[in-house]
């Protein structure tokens, strides 16, 4: 995997690098398989998966590509 495939985030103020590819949900899962977010649905339907992102942004982490440079928290 070449540099540029991968993004520097935050998660419950742990640093990552993770695959630019994935959701914010896998990220949650590789951070704290214990404590991430429940999934029901997987597709956007539900909002049991809802993190918050910087800070004050809500959004559902299961349709949510990660973003380099974000932080998260759940
Ligand atoms: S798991 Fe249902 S909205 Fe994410």
């Amino acid at each position: 995997m070449e540099e540029n495939d991968e993004v520097r985030i935050g998660i419950n103020a742990q640093e990552l690098t993770v695959p630019s590819d994935i959701s914010v949900l896998m990220a949650c899962m590789s951070a704290d398989p214990e404590a991430a977010p429940d999934v029901i649905c997987g597709m956007g339907s539900c909002y049991a998966c809802v993190v918050t992102r910087n800070g004050s942004e809500r959004l559902r982490s299961c349709i949510t590509p990660v973003r380099n440079g974000d932080s998260y928290e759940f």
